[in-house]
This record gives C-alpha cells, structure tokens and sequence, in this order.
C-alpha cells in the first residue's frame, strides 16, 4: 500500500516513531522489542528503528551446517551463469570505466571456507556475504537473497533525494527531494540547500559509495538509481520507486546504520533516524533463535511462493492468439499513481506503457512512454496494443517526431522487446545480436532430450482443450531453446540437430552453444511472448513505418536492463535512432545510455530446477536413474528455495546478447559505448516528466541543444509550428488543468519495491 504523505510537515518521521524505545526497555531481547512495537501497530507494514531491527537480525545465531547446505547448494545453479569467465577477466575497458573484476567460484570458495571455519559470528554477516556474492557482479539478472537479508526486514532512510542541475549546464547537486517540491508548488520561505556531506562524508563520494550497492552495472545509471524519479515511481511497488538512497529497489537490503545526517551547504544540519520496514508478523517471535526456527528453516509461517519468476511453467499460457483479446484493452485510468505526468492519450493500467502528445510550440512531437517491457503477465497483449495504437493515433494526428522514453525500464518479455522494434521498423533487419548460452553437462543432457522428444511432435500450435498432454508438450518442450528445432542460427538457417545448435565452442577460457537467434515467424512464437506475435513476420506484416530513423529519439536514465537493452540494440544499430542519456554522477564528460544487464534472457532458480527434473520425466526409469549419476541429479535438493528471501528474485543471466558483427565475440554486457547526448536533469525535470521530454525534442529538433556532451543535431528537419487543430487546443487544455490541479502531496515520498504477489512475467527481466 502506498501512503501519501504530506511532505512540508515531513510527516514520514512519524513513521519511525512509534514509541518502539519503550517497549525496548522493558523487552528481553532486540527481536521481541521488535515483536512488542508491531504488536501496537495497525498499519500494513509496520516499522521500527533501523538500530533495533540491525539488533534483532544480528541477534540470529549461525548455524554452520546450514550455512554449509546452502553454499553447496548454490553450486549447481551458479554453473548456469553465461558470463562467469568474462566477469572474472573482463576488457580492460570495463576495468578502467564500468566495473572491477569478479572470481566467482573463488567467492564462493572464501565463503565456504569461512563457514568451515565456523567464523561467522551470526547468521546476517553470513547472509550478507551470499548476497554480496550475487550484487557484487553488477549483473541485474544473477542475484541471490537469503532470508536473513530479505524476508524480515527492508530498511530505509527518511528523505528521498534529487540530483539536479541549477541551470542544466552546471554539474548537477543533491537536494531533499522534498525541498525541490516545496520550492516549486509551496512558496516556502527558505531556498532549498545542496546537500554537501552525509555522515560527515562528502556528499557525492557517499552517495557514489552507496550507489555501488545497486543491480546496474554503469556507475552513472547506478548513480541516477539512488534518486526520486518519476518513471520508477509510476511502477509502484513493481518498481525501484523513490530511489535506493530512500530504501526502494536493491537499497533495502543494505544496513544503512541508525542514523543519517545532512549537512546542507547553508550550513544548516538535519539528522534523521533511519528505520525498517517490518515484512512479517512477529507473532510468537522472543529473540534471535525463535526467528531463526520460524523463518528460516524452510517451513515459514506463510508460503513463499510469491518469488516473482516466469509465469509457472506447467501453467498453460493464457492466450495462444494476440487476436484473441483484441478488444477493450487499451486505457487511461491506472491502478497506480503516475505523479508528474501528463494526461495520456492511451496509457496501459500499470503504467508500463502510455502515449503522450506535448502541447504549444512542441505539438509535432509524440511521447512514447515505456518504463517496462511487460513484467505483468496479464498485460503482453494490451502492452502490444497500445504499441500499435498509440504510434497509428500519432500518425492520424499528424504527429511527425516522436520521442521514446525507456527510464526505468528493467526489461520483461524478450519479443516484446523485437515487437516494439518492430513496429517502429516493420522493414528492418530483425536481429542486431546472437545469444549463446554457456555449454556445459546440463544444458547439453537437456537439450539432448528435449530434442529428442520433439522429433516426434508437431511443431504447431495446440488446443490445451483439446490434448492438455500435448499442449504441454509443445509449451515446455517443442518451442524452446532446447529443441534445436527452435531458433536459427547465424545465417537464418534452421539447425539440422542438437549437436549443431550445442557446439560447444570454446571462448575466452569456456564453453558455449554456437550462435542462436529467435526464429521470429516461428508459428509457436506466442508460447515464447506471452500470446503476441511479431510485427513484420506472419500475418502481420501490413505495417508502415510511422517515423524516420531521425525523427525518432530515446531517452534514458541508464536504467535499461535485458529487454530494454535487446530493444534499444535493435534501435541503435539496426534503426539507426539517437539516444539520450539523462542525469549521472556530477561529472563532466559522457555517459552511457544502457547501464543496465546486457544478458538477453534470465532464468530463474526454480526454472532451472523444474528443467532438470522434468527431464527425468521425459525419460525411462532407467534413463532418470542414469541422469542421477550425472549433473542433473543435482537439483532436487531444496536448500536455496527453502533459504531465499520472500519475495525476492533469484535469477542467473542465461544467455549473452553477442553483436552481429562483432569478431571478437565479447558479449555486451562487457562493451562500453556512450550515448549520443547527455543532459543533465535539471529541477522541473524532478517533478514534470514532459520538461525531460522538451529538452530531448528542443535539443534533437529544436535547435536548442541541451546536451553537455555529445549531440544530436544535423538533421535539418526541424519541429515545425502548424496551425492547432480542434484536437491539440482540447489536448492544451487538459495538460493547463493537470498542471494548475497538481499539488505537493501528489508525489508520495514511500514508494517501495514490493515483489511479493502480483502476477509477474518476464524471461528478460531484471527485478528491482
Ligand atoms: C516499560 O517501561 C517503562 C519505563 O520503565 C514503563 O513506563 C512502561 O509502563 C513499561 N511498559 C510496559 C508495556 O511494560
Ligand atoms: C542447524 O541446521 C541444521 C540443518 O542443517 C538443523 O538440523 C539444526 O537443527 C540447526 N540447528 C539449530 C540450533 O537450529
Ligand atoms: C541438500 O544439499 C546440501 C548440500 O549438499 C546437503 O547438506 C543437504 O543435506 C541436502 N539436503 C537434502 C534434503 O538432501
Ligand atoms: C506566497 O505566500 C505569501 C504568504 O503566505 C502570500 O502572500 C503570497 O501570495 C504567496 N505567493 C504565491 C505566488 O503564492
Ligand atoms: C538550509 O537548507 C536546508 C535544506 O534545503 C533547509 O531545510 C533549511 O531550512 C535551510 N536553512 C536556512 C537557514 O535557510
Ligand atoms: C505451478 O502450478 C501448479 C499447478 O497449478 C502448482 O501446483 C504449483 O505449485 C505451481 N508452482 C509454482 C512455483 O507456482
Ligand atoms: C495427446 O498427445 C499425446 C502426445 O502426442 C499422445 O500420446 C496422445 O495420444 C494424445 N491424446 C489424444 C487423445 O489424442
Ligand atoms: C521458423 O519457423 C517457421 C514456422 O515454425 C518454420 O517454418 C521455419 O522453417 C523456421 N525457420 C526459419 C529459418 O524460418
Ligand atoms: C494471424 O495468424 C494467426 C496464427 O496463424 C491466427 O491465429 C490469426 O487469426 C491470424 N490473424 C489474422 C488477422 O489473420
Ligand atoms: C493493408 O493496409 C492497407 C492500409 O492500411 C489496407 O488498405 C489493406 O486492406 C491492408 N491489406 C491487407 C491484406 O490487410
Ligand atoms: C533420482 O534421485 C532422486 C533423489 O535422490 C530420487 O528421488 C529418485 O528416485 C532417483 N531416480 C531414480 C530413477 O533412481
């Protein structure tokens, strides 16, 4: 539940404050101090101070043979991970610009090693080192959370921030988000002050610090991460909401100690206690032992099925036709708060994809808003839809520029991500990268027999109805990447066996699949998208495209990850669109535009474990009794379901996105490459998402650039001004009313990542 608070009272003190001191005096322990102060709260997530929630998690003793069941545990899942040989010897370019190096199975090792040691002083340092494990590749699709760091409490801090630009040229500066919106809606009496240290540390080399704590890989995407941002607020709890600094997205899992003081450059200091958020009910909990017997022996309380993963395997889709729903999809009203944006021409009810015209001067320019590429299982198809109709709607309108804004974006459904392209570029090529996997005993047996089994099956689509045996069949085993049947391979030809597709070949000191692609008029393709099929291929091929390349632009805040940077690769280099990238650290130079996991499909745990063992069942006894001298029988062991956190993600990058073109076969993920322009964010941007939208246009088409480095003009073809029509004096009304109606407590300040629940979709997807 999202709370709307006032800000100027900065009421979210109140939060902390529910007199948790006294019950702490008269409690036994940190954990039942804990237990008394939710007892006396009504809220739906209550919270304590963070001090006492740091007391109560440390106070769970280590067990050791636990300890040791999960890092072992973890061992087969790990061998999954694309990129491990990359992390561990990167270009040299990555060392010097992105990230350092990882050796992964020598982390894994140290921890063993320490866990053998038995020095580990309680279960949360443990904990902790596990998920640092995971965070610590900066790849947003391989990630573990154990209970101890997810399941009980998220922390956060009081006062979200901005980083803004006095004027857009000047290096930008944080401020309390809260100031920003009181100098702008509340004639306040004081001018908002630069934060310039926290903690008695300079403030950028703290939040720099801090920022490192995040999924992204790109330090400037990372950086834009710990502030408010519009985009990621109208995700909700779907989302990284009001920023890491604040507590939503990854910053909830990392301690951020009692307290947090500003010291402002006016020379005012505030110092705000932080706080957790409690995420279970305490009932029957007196101390660290009892938390550790209730909730992490793997016989929680309540179920933790809510981990968010693809949809559920065995599941039949629900829809095999994009046509089948085709009606009453598309939207204006959303269950979620879209604070800072305008009214929609059509807009899809999560907010993961709307369509905006600007007014005035900028009324030739279309907004494509797309801050998801489907994370919701219910919405693949109306997110095609209101695709299709928004940019045909622009089009009617005589729209002629169109600007695409993908802040926030963490990705979702694979060919979403070519459908969108696809649109734009019915024409176009429809690939710019390869995507192996990494070759090894697992994949190979699987392959092996998936393959086989396929051989016998038809390839087209079935009546769940009609053969629920056969739908299966066809849903788990005949569509996918482990029938060789599926996918092309470089040259658009279809593999003539597994043995083709698996390779393996070796690359920079391991072992992958040949090249793959998506085989984008594969009549099973909706098994594969969520119901939709691709623009371009099959029968829906009578497209035109709606804009040139060069009356197109992107903008970003860095924040693209795995669909997102699959979509953007296809715009770059096969549509030959300009990017923007927005914000960063307060640096001068360029940024990047894509900074977040490059990998072009993500598997969850569970999947990789539902794979093996549906294997076993493809085969005889004695076959599955074969298996179980090999790899595949590792995986019928629990332990890191049993130990995640609830309602977190535990993924690993499955295959790399390699560029066509690219000799030296480095996937991307690895690859630096800046944008064509940066600008910087600037005040109004932090509450007027349209005011991001008029510098892209002013700076593309416009003839005023914004950009402090790079550019994007050159083109000639400029905005032009046009006589209004009866439709852009209506649509100039209607934002003049959003504007003069929008006030102060329209922009909550408590948006945090909630993944538990919801239907979640997605096969590239990196969760916040
Ligand atoms: C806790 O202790 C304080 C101070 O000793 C006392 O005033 C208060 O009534 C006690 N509360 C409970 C619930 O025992
Ligand atoms: C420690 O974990 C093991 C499982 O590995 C369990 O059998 C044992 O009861 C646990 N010890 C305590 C004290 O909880
Ligand atoms: C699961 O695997 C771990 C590590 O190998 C082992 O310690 C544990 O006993 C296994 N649990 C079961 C139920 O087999
Ligand atoms: C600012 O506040 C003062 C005092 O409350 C008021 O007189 C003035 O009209 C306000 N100005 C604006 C622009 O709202
Ligand atoms: C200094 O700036 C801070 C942060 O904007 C503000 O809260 C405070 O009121 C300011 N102090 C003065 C004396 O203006
Ligand atoms: C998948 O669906 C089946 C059948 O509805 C159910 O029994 C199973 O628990 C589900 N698995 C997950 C991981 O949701
Ligand atoms: C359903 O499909 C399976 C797998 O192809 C086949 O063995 C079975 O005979 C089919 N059942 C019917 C009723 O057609
Ligand atoms: C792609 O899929 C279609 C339909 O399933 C199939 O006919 C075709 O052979 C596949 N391969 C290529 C290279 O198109
Ligand atoms: C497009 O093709 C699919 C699959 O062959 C079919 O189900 C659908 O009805 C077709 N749509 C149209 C508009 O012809
Ligand atoms: C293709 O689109 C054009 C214009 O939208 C339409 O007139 C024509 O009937 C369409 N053709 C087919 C085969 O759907
Ligand atoms: C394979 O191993 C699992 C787990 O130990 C066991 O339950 C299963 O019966 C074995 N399968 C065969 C065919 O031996």
């Amino acid at each position: 539940m999202v709370l709307l608070n006032s800000i100027v009272g900065l009421s979210l003190a109140s939060i902390a404050s529910a007199s948790p001191l006294h019950a702490r005096q008269n409690a036994s322990s940190p954990c039942a101090a804990v237990a008394a102060s939710v007892a006396t709260q009504t809220i739906a997530v209550p919270t304590v101070p963070a001090q006492l929630a740091y007391d109560c998690i440390t106070s769970v003793p280590f067990n050791q043979s636990a300890a040791l069941a999960l890092v072992d545990g973890i061992v087969p899942y790990v061998k999954w991970q694309s990129t491990t040989a990359y992390l561990k010897d990167p270009p040299a370019e990555y060392i010097e610009k992105i990230q350092d190096p990882v050796d992964l199975w020598a982390d894994l090792g140290a921890i063993r090693d320490k866990v053998v040691a038995g020095d580990y002083t309680n279960e949360f340092e443990f904990g902790w080192d596990v998920y640092i494990f995971s965070q610590q590749t900066h790849d947003g699709h391989f990630v573990f959370v154990p209970d101890v760091i997810g399941t009980v409490f998220n922390w956060a801090r009081q006062t979200p921030l901005v980083s803004v630009s006095a004027d857009g040229v000047e290096l930008p500066k944080p401020y309390v988000y809260s100031d920003i919106l009181a100098e702008s809606f509340n004639n306040i009496t004081y001018i908002p002050s630069p934060v310039y240290k926290i903690n008695g540390k300079d403030a950028l080399e703290f939040l720099e610090d801090w920022s490192q704590l995040g999924s992204l890989q790109d330090r400037d995407a990372l950086y834009n991460n710990v502030f408010y941002e519009l985009a990621s607020v109208s995700l909700g709890g779907a989302g990284a909401g009001i920023g890491t600094f604040a507590g939503s997205g990854r910053g909830r899992w990392p301690y951020p100690g009692a307290e947090t003081t500003l010291e402002f450059e006016n020379g005012t200091t505030l110092t705000y206690s932080n706080y957790a958020r409690v995420l279970i009910p305490f009932d029957g909990i007196t101390d660290g032992e009892s938390l550790y017997q209730l909730w992490f022996t793997g016989n929680q309380p309540t179920a933790t099925e809510a981990e968010p993963g693809p949809s559920n395997s065995t599941t039949p889709s629900p829809t095999l036709s994009a046509t089948a729903t085709a009606a009453t999809t598309t939207t204006t009203t959303t269950s979620i708060p879209a604070p800072g944006y305008p009214p929609p021409v059509l807009r899809e009810e999560n907010n993961l994809i709307g369509g905006y015209y600007l007014d005035g001067e900028y009324s030739d320019v279309a907004v494509l808003s797309v801050p998801s590429f489907v994370s919701l299982d219910t919405a693949e198809i109306p997110f095609q839809q209101i695709g299709e109709k928004f940019l045909a709607a622009a089009r009617a309108a005589g729209k002629t520029k169109l600007v695409i804004d993908v802040s926030a974006n963490g990705g979702g459904t694979i060919l979403q991500g070519y459908d969108l392209y696809k649109q734009l570029f019915p024409d176009g090529i429809g690939h710019a990268t390869a995507d192996p996997f990494r070759a090894f005993e697992s994949t190979d047996l699987i392959g092996q027999k998936f393959s086989e089994v396929s051989e016998g099956l038809p390839r087209e689509l079935v009546d769940p109805n009609e053969n629920a045996t056969l739908y299966e069949l066809t849903y788990e085993v005949v569509s996918y990447v482990f029938n060789y049947q599926s996918d092309v391979d470089v040259n658009g030809k279809n593999f003539p066996s597994w043995e083709a597709k698996f390779g393996p070949v070796e690359r920079h000191g391991d072992t992958y699949s040949n090249l793959i692609r998506w085989n984008l008029s594969d009549v099973l393709t909706p098994l594969n998208s969520g119901g939709i099929y691709i623009h371009g291929y099959g029968n829906l091929t009578n497209f035109t495209q709606p804009f040139a390349a060069e009356d197109i632009t992107v903008v970003t805040d860095g924040y693209c990850a795995s669909t997102c940077t699959i979509f953007s690769e296809l715009m770059r280099k096969r549509g030959g669109v300009k990017y923007v990238s927005l914000g960063g650290r307060s640096k001068a130079g360029a940024t990047q535009a894509i900074g977040g996991v490059k990998g072009t499909n993500n598997f969850p745990w569970t999947y990789i474990q539902f794979l093996a063992q549906y294997t076993h069942t493809l085969g005889t006894t004695a076959e599955s009794a074969y298996y179980n001298t090999t790899e595949l029988g590792d995986y019928w062991n629990n332990t890191v379901f049993d130990r995640q956190a609830i309602g977190s993600s535990v993924n690993v990058n499955f295959r790399d996105g390699i560029r066509d073109g690219d000799e030296t076969q480095t996937p991307a993920q690895f690859i630096y490459e800046e944008s064509d322009c940066r600008i910087l964010y600037t005040k109004e941007m932090s509450y007027d998402v349209t005011a991001i939208w008029k510098a892209v246009a002013d700076s593309a088409w416009g003839g005023k650039s914004h950009c402090v480095a790079g550019a994007l003009g050159g083109y000639g073809k400029k905005m032009t001004k046009r006589e209004r029509s009866v439709q852009d004096k209506v649509l100039a009304r209607s934002q003049q009313m959003w504007r003069r109606g929008v006030s102060v407590d329209d922009y909550p300040l408590d948006v945090f990542t909630d993944l538990r629940g919801g239907a979640w979709a997605g096969n590239a997807i990196m969760y916040p």
